[in-house]
């Protein structure tokens, strides 16, 4: 019955699209799926990352720097929440809170300890999926800049700003770019996060740098499908992290020594490794702590994919025996090894286990990685 329902949704949305002549403006990204995400086509790529290929400003760097995280999303901007009686006697598909995009802002706020600001319109969009599409596609046809509730008070106090946004119809809502000629973010170094559906980011960052043209915007972008939003908060945070502006340095290092001790667990078992100071040991070490998923590699590995592929620069390789915890480079995956290995010019050494050895072989499904204080 669902799928008959997301059927008939997507097939609403084409007769919309042929209906009000959108063409999508030449854009390949496909249409956007409905919101319970049934009957949408794969993922193109569940929280992909843009790489960088600029220098991320260090934490010391941004330190004295106040950050602002704005952010629209349409749960905050519909006219009746999802529970509200309006909105269940709605035979169509509704607004679900939280919405995406705010999760997300919630956990880049987490992160940067910034200040949040969510872009709300003045005439709230419908809480019914069909006739807020048709709403956003009028006002895209027709160049609306809807008006806000509100502006950011004292601007100038931010030097770095985290926009978040939804696709809508290939591209930024027009809150968004109300928001963006409403709000001067020349000179600011601006950071996008976005959800969508199989559409992607579309033309989404070419109308924001259109309506910030002095902003320094980063080729460094957050983007995750629409149902992995709510996963999606390691993913966001070690982006965060990544890019320099998590508010908290996730481990000490003792004077005179970059050596970390991690613990890896999952039910009852745990497995002690000491890092070895290089650089690819610190880029898992910052990511930390994560709770991620294992798996088997051959009759001699037990594998995860952190989240950000490590710095391999200036890092030892790994010298094979068991007990070493490596860095695959090509795959960009992190290694136990319960058995001998072959070096390989891709491998890299990341530290040893020092407890628990004998637990490796064993471990499996979900793990939790964390320093030892
Ligand atoms: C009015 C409207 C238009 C949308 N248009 C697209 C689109 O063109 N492409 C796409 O991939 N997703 C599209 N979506 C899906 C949203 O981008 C996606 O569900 C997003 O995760 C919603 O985030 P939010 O809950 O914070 O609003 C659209 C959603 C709405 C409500």
């Amino acid at each position: 019955m669902k799928k008959l329902v997301s059927l008939l949704l997507a097939a609403a949305w084409m007769l919309c699209l042929a209906a009000c002549g959108q063409t999508g403006g030449g854009e390949s990204s496909a249409p956007p799926a409905p919101e319970t995400g049934e009957g949408a086509s794969e993922p193109q790529e569940a929280a992909s990352e843009t790489p960088p290929e600029e220098q991320p400003p260090t934490t010391a760097e941004t330190a004295d720097s106040k950050t602002l995280v704005a952010y629209f999303t349409w749960a905050e901007n519909a006219a009746y929440l999802a529970g509200d009686e309006a909105v269940d006697a709605l035979a169509s598909p509704s607004v679900v809170v939280p919405g995406n995009v705010q999760q997300l802002a919630g956990w880049v706020q987490e992160e940067t300890g910034g200040d949040l600001f969510s872009i709300r319109v003045t005439d709230p969009y419908p809480s019914d999926w069909d006739a807020c599409l048709e709403r956003a596609n009028e006002e895209r046809g027709a160049g609306i800049r809807p008006e806000l509730q509100e502006t950011v008070e004292d601007l100038d106090q931010y030097d770095t700003v985290f926009l978040g946004y939804p696709n809508w119809w290939y591209g930024a809502p027009m809150a968004l770019l109300s928001f963006l000629e409403q709000n001067d973010l020349s000179g600011k170094d601006v950071y996008l996060f976005c959800s969508h559906g199989t559409g992607g980011l579309a033309g989404s960052v070419e109308q924001i740098a259109e309506a910030a043209p002095e902003a320094v915007i980063s080729d460094n972008i957050f983007d995750c499908y629409e149902e992995e939003a709510p996963s999606s908060q390691q993913a966001i945070q070690a982006w965060v992290e990544n890019l320099g502006f998590s508010r908290a340095e996730p481990f000490q290092e003792s004077e005179g020594t970059s050596m970390a001790q991690i613990a890896i667990t999952w039910g009852e078992n745990q497995v002690l490794c000491e890092l070895n100071g290089s650089p690819a040991a610190h880029s898992l070490l910052i990511q930390l702590p994560l709770t991620i998923e294992v798996e088997d590699y051959s009759t001699n590995e037990k594998i995860f994919y952190p989240f950000t592929p490590l710095d391999t620069a200036d890092s030892p390789l790994a010298q094979g025996g068991a007990g070493t915890l490596a860095y695959y480079e090509p795959w960009g995956d992190v290694v136990f090894f319960y058995g001998d290995y072959n070096e390989n010019p891709g491998l890299f050494e990341l530290g040893q286990v020092v407890s628990g050895e004998d637990l490796i072989p064993r471990m499996s499904g979900t793990i939790t990685i964390e320093p030892v204080e």
